[in-house]
């Protein structure tokens, strides 16, 4: 038991679910059916502002196989009701087009959309208003942005050093709003038994799902039990619960049977948030140097009227450059609009978009090399709060990538590179993302037959959590994988952080790692003496992490990106992208690469495909599927490699790792944007990159 294996960590293990997925035994939400099951689809409002007058439920209850029509009039009371996202039908107010504001229970999903579709509601309609704007009269300081950062920092006068700067930027960027669309959709079959609650759920955390819930009902967080072994990606969509988790657990309370609902992706872009479009001012200062003198980034961004979401678009540039004086702010408004929510590095991507394009226009104003700029303005310490770096390798990410790009002798000139019928031009951009670890527990039990298990409520969306997490205890236990079982995604499990935040392998890996070295503390002083029922121990990482040194922890990254635009069309296809980070210890190569490559992918997508429409008139997103809301598929991805560079950095956790699910978007659609300015000298200040932009 304690002879030493070879470690595991760093090896490029399969997913150890890899084969219950293709075979079809890896089952999702929607696919447990308790005996006596039920229905729900629910109804939306049709008005973007106003109060519900009247539904017709007679009518909707004489419809074949209906059991229930449930709206503000007749659902029950919820124990906790702040009036936000998750208060379903406790209002008769209409906050957004979109909003749950009824649900038809049937026999059948059949006979339950269509009486769904048939429900008669009479509105008390009020004019909406859906439109950001930087001028808008509603726009106000958040006391915090997410997860708890001061909204506005200033240090020194950066209006003094702007003025004085002998090289200024000032240019307004843009992004638009975004839906997560993860492969498979939200869903929650709940069912209850006396007080207490059963939910089969898609999410990123199902702890975070039944403290949630619990609350909302009254109940203790006991008495729910949510069960998530398998999830087809959440990208933010699944962090916190949405409406519909509600919405099925009161739904099956009132017709006392269990009920399954299941999210449309058309439902989806109202329900289950999305990334508030943004609208960035970016002053940058230097002397003729390239040196920053100043930065000033402002961010205008929207909410609800239900709920603050307030996304931490310009608390990158606190800590990427350094430059004596500097002012980041956020300005919020609330308009009649579904409540944005986390998404795929939010705050991040937006802002180092914006942050980085403006860069690149430095670069050129300064007649600098941008990958030479960048390591000008390299900090010492952390500029905001002057601690030290854990560890900071963006200087080596550059300085690699731009070797392995081919970036040594590239001319900055301009719209000059043609290629048959294309325009060529290459661009760079730094990547960043925070390191962060929540306390979670773990157990770890050593069986009778030489096996071992350990429990945590970690969940895999997709990532490869199952995998590493096994790689993990096997190191700490010293024994190889295939003896090692890892049970997740189940909030009977020992309580865990959620899968956001690119935080999951650290929070769970610290708990695992403890409960693994308590088990052998425990084995050692048994002296071998195994009882029949087998060995447990566990932990719990709260102090642990209470008590962690003070350091500025962020993972790096650079990206590269070649385009190729038509000349006649304005089509933009990337033809090479190259992202090289600094995260700590690669647990896992395979996993990791998959995650690299998946976010760059998403950053290709934002940067020339992703945008939800909003209507002024209609006060809705115009797109609501995979149709219109277009997302970048195989034949947009040509040529994507993410590598890595070593990078041991003692002041993390015990794996030495930095998280990686939400790096590899940031400061990808920044890159192209570059390149496509390289190409074409064009500069596309509002994201996505149309071809109408282009050839305007
Ligand atoms: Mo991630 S957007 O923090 O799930």
């Amino acid at each position: 038991m304690t002879t030493t294996t070879p470690s595991s960590v760093g090896s490029g293990l399969d997913r150890v679910e890899g084969l219950d997925k293709v075979t079809g035994r890896a089952r999702y939400a929607f696919e447990y059916s308790p005996r006596d099951l039920a229905y729900a689809v629910p109804v939306q409002a049709a008005v973007a502002r106003g109060e519900i007058r009247a539904v017709d439920v007679d009518a909707v209850l004489k419809r074949p196989g209906v059991i229930a029509a449930i709206w503000y009039g007749n659902a029950p009371r919820l124990a906790s009701d702040d009036g936000g996202e998750l208060a379903v039908l406790q209002s008769p107010r209409v906050a957004y087009r979109g909003q749950y504001i009824g649900v038809v229970v049937a026999e059948t999903l059949q006979d339950a959309r269509e009486a769904a579709r048939l429900v008669r509601v009479e509105y008390a309609a009020e004019r909406h208003d859906v439109e950001l704007r930087a001028d808008h009269p509603g726009l106000y300081r958040p006391e915090v942005v997410n997860p708890d950062f001061p909204a506005d920092v200033e240090q020194g006068d950066p209006d003094a050093a702007l003025a004085a700067a002998p090289i200024v930027v000032d240019a307004v960027y843009s992004t638009p709003a975004e839906h997560n669309n993860p492969m498979e959709p939200h869903a929650t079959v709940a069912a209850w038994d006396g007080d207490g609650l059963t939910l089969h759920d898609s999410n990123q955390g199902a702890s975070t799902v039944r403290d949630t819930v619990a609350a909302l009902f009254g109940m203790p967080p006991a008495n729910v039990r949510v069960i998530s072994p398998h999830v087809g990606g959440g990208f933010g969509s699944k962090g916190i619960p949405h409406p519909h988790v509600v919405l099925a657990a009161l739904a099956a309370k009132q017709v006392g049977r269990p009920v399954k609902l299941a999210v449309t992706r058309q439902q989806m872009f109202a329900v289950t948030g999305y990334r508030t479009p943004t609208i960035q001012r970016v002053r940058l200062g230097a002397d003729a140097g390239g040196r920053l003198t100043a930065i000033v980034h402002e961010a205008f961004e929207q909410s609800s009227t239900i709920k603050e979401f307030a996304e931490q678009t310009t608390v990158p540039t606190r800590m990427m450059y350094a430059a004596p004086d500097r002012r980041t702010t956020h300005r919020l408004v609330r308009l009649d609009v579904p409540t944005p929510s986390w998404m795929r590095a939010p705050g991040e991507t937006p802002g180092m978009f914006a942050l980085e394009s403006a860069m690149d226009e430095l670069a050129i104003a300064c007649g600098l090399d941008p990958v030479e700029l960048r390591i000008r303005n390299e900090p010492d310490t952390d500029p905001e709060s002057g601690l030290p770096f854990s560890s900071r390798n963006l200087v080596a990410c550059l300085r690699e990538g731009a070797r392995r790009f081919g970036w040594a002798g590239r001319d900055p000139a301009p719209g000059v590179r043609r290629r048959g019928r294309l325009l060529v031009g290459t661009g760079v951009a730094a990547s960043t993302y925070p390191v962060y670890r929540r306390p979670s527990r773990a157990s770890a039990r050593a069986e009778p037959d030489g096996r071992f298990t350990v429990r945590i409520a970690a969940a895999d969306i997709g990532t490869g959590a199952r995998t590493v997490l096994t790689q993990i205890a096997a190191d700490a236990l010293r024994a190889p994988v295939d003896r090692v079982r890892v049970e997740i995604g189940d909030s009977a499990l020992p309580t865990a952080a959620l899968a956001g935040g690119s935080m999951g392998t650290a929070s769970w890996g610290t708990a695992v790692v403890r409960a693994c070295e308590a088990l052998l503390e425990e084995l050692d002083r048994r002296g071998g003496d195994l009882p029949a029922g087998g060995v447990e121990a566990d932990a719990d990482t709260t102090e642990e992490i209470r008590g962690q040194r003070r350091f500025a922890r962020h993972a790096f990254g650079a990206q590269f990106a070649e385009v190729g635009v038509d000349v006649d069309t304005g089509e933009t296809r990337v033809l090479r992208l190259l992202g090289v980070f600094a995260a700590g210890r690669i647990v896992n190569p395979k996993t990791a690469r998959s995650q690299f490559v998946g976010g760059m992918t998403m950053g290709l997508s934002m940067a020339l495909l992703e945008e939800s429409v909003m209507d002024r008139e209609f006060g809705d997103y115009l797109n609501h599927d995979l149709a219109q809301y277009h997302v970048a598929a195989c034949a947009d991805v040509r040529d994507i490699e993410a590598l890595w560079v070593e990078e041991d950095d003692p002041h993390l956790n015990p794996m030495g790792s930095k998280g990686i699910g939400e790096i590899g978007i940031v400061g990808t659609a920044a890159a192209i944007a570059n390149a496509v300015h390289h190409a074409t000298g064009v500069r596309i200040r509002d994201l996505p990159i149309r071809l109408d932009k282009l050839v305007r």
